[in-house]
C-alpha cells in the first residue's frame, strides 16, 4: 500500500517544545510537520518561553507549524505580529484546548459553542493575507453537534486543513474518540482533514487510513511520546522491535538530557521537565523499571534508574 498520509506531530504543552522536536527529528524523523504548543497573549504579553520556542535559532526542523490560541481578533493580533516578524507564513488556530483555565476564557474548545466569535476570528484571518491558516478543533464543548453550526463558517474560510480530535471539551481525554462523529465531520468538511486522537500503533494508523481514504494526514500526540518511531514505522511499513526502539529512545533521551541539563538550572527543574516523558516513553517497559525513574529525587538516582531501563533486558 502506498503511504500517502502526512504525519503531524501534535502540540503538547510541556512536551513537544523545541528541544523535543529538534532531537526527535534528528534521531527518528518520519514526521512531516511538527506543530508547536499554543502561544498565548496574556496580561498584555506573550510569555518569553513561548517566544523562544518559535524563534528560528531554537528550531532545526524543516516544517514547523506554530499554533496560537485566541478568543478575539485583538488577542490574535500580537501573536500574528510575532510570527510574521519571525518569518512564519503558516499558523494553526487552537479551537480544541480543554484546559478549564483556557476554556473559561472562551479559548480553545471553549470557543466552539460560540459561532459568532468563531466567525469573527475567521474574518480576522483575511487581515493576514501572507499567512495560510489551519484549525485544530474538537467536535464541541458539551455537545457533539456543536461543529455543525461552525461548518458553514469554516467551509467559507480559506484554510489549508482542519485537524479534528473527535471528543468534547468537557470529556478532556476521557472516553474513546468518537469515530462515527468524526466520519460525519469528514464528510461535511470541504477542507482537507487531519485525524487526531488515540493513535498508538502502526495498526491504528492503517485502520484510520483505510477507513478515511481522503484524509490529508494523521496527527499523533501521546502515541509519539510513547513510541517516537511511529512516523518511521508508517513510512517504512514495519514496526521496530522493542530492542531497536529502546536503542533509539536512548539516543533521543541522551541528546535531550544533554541539551536540557545545560539550559535548566538545578536538578529540580531538570527532573520536573524530564520525568513526565517517562509517563509515556516505552510502553512495554516493566513497572519495576519505570517506577524508580518517576520517583528519582536526584539526577544521580534518575541516571542510574534510566541506565537500568535502557539495558533493554526486559
Ligand atoms: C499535556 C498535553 C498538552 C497539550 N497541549 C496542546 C496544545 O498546546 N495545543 C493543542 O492543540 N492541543 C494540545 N493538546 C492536545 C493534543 O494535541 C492532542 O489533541 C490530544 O492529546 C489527543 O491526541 P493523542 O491521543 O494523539 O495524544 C495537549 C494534550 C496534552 C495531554
Amino acid at each position: 500500500m502506498m503511504n500517502v498520509l502526512k504525519i503531524y506531530s501534535a502540540p503538547l504543552q510541556g512536551f513537544t517544545e523545541a528541544v523535543w522536536r529538534n532531537v526527535h527529528s534528528t534521531v527518528f524523523g518520519g514526521v512531516d510537520v511538527y506543530c508547536t504548543p499554543f502561544l498565548r497573549y496574556e496580561h498584555g504579553e506573550i510569555r518569553s518561553k513561548d517566544v523562544r520556542d518559535v524563534k528560528h535559532e531554537s528550531n532545526n526542523v524543516e516544517n514547523l507549524l506554530p499554533q496560537i490560541i485566541a478568543a478575539t481578533p485583538d488577542e490574535m493580533h500580537p501573536l500574528m505580529e510575532l510570527l510574521a516578524n519571525e518569518g512564519y507564513r503558516n499558523v494553526d488556530l487552537n479551537m480544541g484546548c480543554s484546559f478549564p483555565l483556557q476554556a473559561r476564557k472562551k479559548h480553545g474548545a471553549g470557543l466552539l459553542p460560540h459561532p459568532d466569535m468563531v466567525a469573527e476570528l475567521m474574518k480576522a484571518t483575511t487581515g493576514y493575507p501572507d499567512f495560510t491558516f489551519s484549525v485544530k478543533m474538537r467536535l464541541g464543548w458539551e455537545s457533539k453537534d456543536e461543529w455543525r453550526a461552525l461548518m458553514p463558517i469554516l467551509n467559507d474560510t480559506p484554510l489549508s486543513h482542519i485537524t479534528v480530535h473527535p471528543r468534547l471539551g468537557i470529556e478532556q481525554y476521557k472516553k474513546a474518540a468518537d469515530i462515527e462523529a468524526f466520519a460525519e465531520f469528514y464528510a461535511a468538511c470541504k477542507h482537507p482533514v487531519i485525524y487526531n486522537g488515540d493513535i498508538l500503533t502502526l495498526e491504528d494508523i492503517r485502520r484510520i487510513e483505510s477507513e478515511f481514504p481522503q484524509l490529508k494526514g494523521i496527527m499523533i500526540g501521546c502515541g509519539l511520546l510513547a513510541n517516537p518511531a511511529l512516523g518511521i514505522e508508517y513510512r517504512d511499513g514495519r514496526e521496530l522491535t522493542d530492542r531497536e526502539l529502546c536503542r533509539l529512545v536512548q539516543q533521543m533521551h541522551d541528546a535531550m538530557f544533554c541539551e536540557l541539563s545545560q539550559r535548566l538550572q538545578g536538578s529540580t527543574q531538570f527532573l520536573t521537565k524530564m520525568k513526565p516523558y517517562w509517563e509515556y516513553l516505552l510502553p512495554s517497559l516493566p513497572k519495576r523499571l519505570r517506577k524508580p525513574i518517576l520517583k528519582a529525587t536526584t539526577i544521580e538516582k534518575y541516571q542510574s534508574a534510566v541506565t537500568e531501563a535502557f539495558k533493554g533486558d526486559w
